[in-house]
């Protein structure tokens, strides 16, 4: 069977986070006690995603390679992929094309953070439509920062803009799109926009004004946020402490998504033991493992 695949795009210079991002690539900065892109990842592992690749710059794909390594340590299987020039996100399924095989996909950008109730089963809901693409909708007080989807009366999807100055709701579209394997040959066919950028927005109107675009709306149960502000880097950052302090669980500890998804290979822990050591995401894997 032609599984789902999951890509990352940890791609761009992050230039509205400089100068932090002149010397580190945003997507490995911390947000509390994990990089940045732990985050995305847990969201694809959820989904039960196992084969992902992550899109970068020529620059720092060298450091996600160290910090991901193949990812067996959590049953994964990583691929890295250069993104020479960013020029918007749809390229990432011209650039994947070979990576997905035909496959379909669920491409989530590395500055989203997604967290609430039931998003597991919300998530393996969209992997099982393997044909057409989902999207998830989260209402905002800014719509006009993000690529905003408007509906009709009957709640059906009317169209997709990306940053509209004046949008018609308040729906942005999240950072998480699950599309079938036509999405490398539709991403083929679209021309740039007005600021020069192969948008993602062009891409899933394709799927919509074909009747094939399913719309998740996360309602206010869910928190849906990106980090790619100063205030939203700090803001994401204090949202996880001040959940993982208050329950005793961690948002997108990946080993303890794998172990609940029984991937963890045989030979884990005994590889590990620095690692687990010191900090306090060691010692919460420690004992959602029962080591002692
Ligand atoms: C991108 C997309 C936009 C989407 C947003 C979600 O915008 O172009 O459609 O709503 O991500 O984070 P960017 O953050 O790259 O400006």
């Amino acid at each position: 069977m032609n599984e789902r695949r999951g890509i990352v795009l940890a791609g761009g210079y992050g230039t509205r986070l400089y100068p932090i991002t002149l010397g580190a690539s945003k997507h490995l900065l911390p947000v509390y006690d994990k990089p940045m892109v732990y985050y995305p990842i847990s969201v694809l592992m959820l989904a039960g995603i196992r084969k992902i690749a992550v899109i970068s710059t020529p620059d720092d794909l060298a450091q996600y390679r160290r910090l991901l390594g193949d990812g067996n340590q959590w049953g994964l299987s990583f691929t890295f992929i250069e993104q020479a020039v960013p020029e918007g996100l749809s390229q990432a399924y011209v650039l994947a094309k070979e990576f997905l095989e035909g496959a379909p996909s669920a491409l989530v950008l590395g500055d989203n953070l997604f967290y609430g109730h039931g998003l597991p089963e919300i998530l393996r809901i969209a992997n099982k439509r393997t044909s057409g693409g989902t999207i998830f909708a989260c209402k905002v007080s800014n719509p006009e920062q993000f690529g905003v989807v408007s509906f009709d009366d009957k709640g059906r999807a009317t169209a997709i803009v990306e940053k509209p100055p004046e949008p018609k709701s308040d729906y942005a579209v999240t950072g998480l799109y699950f599309l079938d394997g036509s999405a490398p040959e539709r991403a083929k066919k679209i021309v740039p926009s007005q600021r020069g950028e192969y948008e993602i927005t062009a891409l899933l109107e394709s799927y919509r004004a074909a009747d094939k675009l399913a719309v998740e709306l996360l309602g206010r149960g869910f928190a849906w946020l990106d980090m790619g502000t100063h205030g939203n880097l700090l803001d994401a950052g204090n949202f996880v402490r001040t959940l993982q302090l208050r329950q005793g669980t961690q948002i997108a500890c990946l080993e303890e998504i794998a172990y609940n998804n029984g991937w963890l290979p045989e030979s884990w822990p005994s590889d590990h033991g620095a690692f687990l050591k010191n900090s306090t995401y060691g010692q919460y894997v420690k004992s959602i493992m029962g080591i002692v």
